[in-house]
Order: C-alpha cells, then structure tokens, then sequence
C-alpha cells in the first residue's frame, strides 16, 4: 500500500508521516529533504537560486549531503528549497527516484507538496494535512527557538505565507489537494490526536477499497 502524506509547511505532515510508516511498517520518505539537499548543496557551492541550470547541477551534488545534516533543517534551507522546487526540470530530475521508492514492493509512505497529485496518483490512500498558518507559525516559532535561535513569531508568520504562497501559486506541480485526498486539519489536536486521526483515514480508505 502506498499511503501520500502532502501539505504546507509546519503542518504536522512529516510526524503524521512517520508515525504511520511506523504503524504500517512501511518505508518513509521525506520528499522535502531531496529538495533541502538541492538547496543546500547550491548553497555550499555559491550557486545561484535565480538559475534554474545552476539548480539543476546541484541535484547531481545531494548525494554528498549528509541526510543528518542539521543544516537541511533550517529555515534558510526550507526557504531556498521552495524556490528551487519550483523549477520544472528540478522536479523532473528528483522525480524518478521519488517513483521509485513509491513502486518498491510492499508500499510507502512519502510526504511532500505534490505526493497525491504527481508522484504516486494511484496512491491507496492519501491525507491532505493542514492547520492554519497562525497555528502552523506557532509550532515553528517553539521549534527554532527550542533549538536556541532566536526568532520573532510575527517573522516566522510572515515566512510561513510566503511559503505557502510560493509552494502553491508555482506552474510545476503546485500544493494542491488531490481530488480524492482526505482533508486533515491539525489546528486544534494535539499530535496523538492527530496520528489517530490520520490512521482512521488509511483504515477507512483501506476498507472501502476492499484490503481489509
Ligand atoms: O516539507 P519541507 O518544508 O521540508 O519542504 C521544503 C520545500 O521543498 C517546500 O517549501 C517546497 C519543496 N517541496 C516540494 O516542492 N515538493 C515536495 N514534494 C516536497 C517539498
């Protein structure tokens, strides 16, 4: 079974991710990572992100990106991620190992933007997870300051719908919700709450399509 996790940033799509690969015991992947380590990589080499080709060579690069990395993780790299991501032939040359991992035998769980719409269609079971951006500006601002940078909510906030705005206004494969994807709107539960909710989905997307 392939089960699409897509959403915006600080959405909560990535625990909701995890913990159902875990549940599952399936395989996860983090498809915002390949794009963190374009963009980290571009970055280490002084690259420019205004230029699509320079983007491009640095996706031959992310092989030597260490995935523990603490760097990817940071806002720096999300940011420069969302506009790399919006190249076409970006997305064209970390598509196949996307489908590939979303086709190995025994299914998937990938997270991302565009999980649902592009990389795995034919998904069993997709879940659209969302919150509002004042909740979602809220989890990020006590993540970075938990890891002891310092950071003003209202510029977290305001990073947050520049993101969001970018992500989902981009021509090549846009955050959108796939027609046939559950909405899961975390605002108001707490990450068990939502991680149960997420595994009522599957189960109920599991029945309906006669796997259980
Ligand atoms: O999920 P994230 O914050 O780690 O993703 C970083 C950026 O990468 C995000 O702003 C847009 C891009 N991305 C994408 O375009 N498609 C994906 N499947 C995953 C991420």
């Amino acid at each position: 079974m392939v089960i699409a996790v897509d959403g915006p940033a600080a959405s909560g799509k990535g625990t909701i991710a995890k913990a159902l690969a875990r549940h599952y015991d399936l395989p996860h992947m983090d498809t915002g990572l390949l794009y963190r380590a374009v963009a980290l990589s571009l970055w280490r080499f002084g690259g420019n992100a205004g230029n699509p080709f320079e983007a491009v060579r640095a996706v031959e690069e992310i092989g030597n990106i260490d995935p523990e990395d603490e760097e990817l993780r940071s806002e720096t790299v999300g940011e420069l991620a969302s506009r790399v991501s919006a190249y076409p032939a970006v997305r064209k040359a970390l598509l196949e190992r996307q489908r590939a991992f979303a086709a190995q035998d025994g299914g998937a769980v990938l997270d991302g933007r565009d999980i649902g719409t592009v990389i795995a269609p034919q998904a069993g079971a997709k879940i659209f997870v969302t919150a509002s951006p004042e909740i979602r500006a809220e989890r990020r601002h006590k993540e970075i300051t938990a890891r002891g940078v310092n950071a003003h909510y209202d510029e977290v906030l305001a990073d947050i719908r520049a993101r969001d705005k970018r992500d989902a206004s981009r021509d090549a494969a846009p955050l959108v919700r796939a027609e046939d994807a559950d909405l899961l709107d975390t605002s108001n539960l707490s990450i068990d709450a939502a991680v149960q909710r997420a595994i009522e989905l599957v189960e109920a997307r599991l029945q309906a399509s006669g796997l259980k």
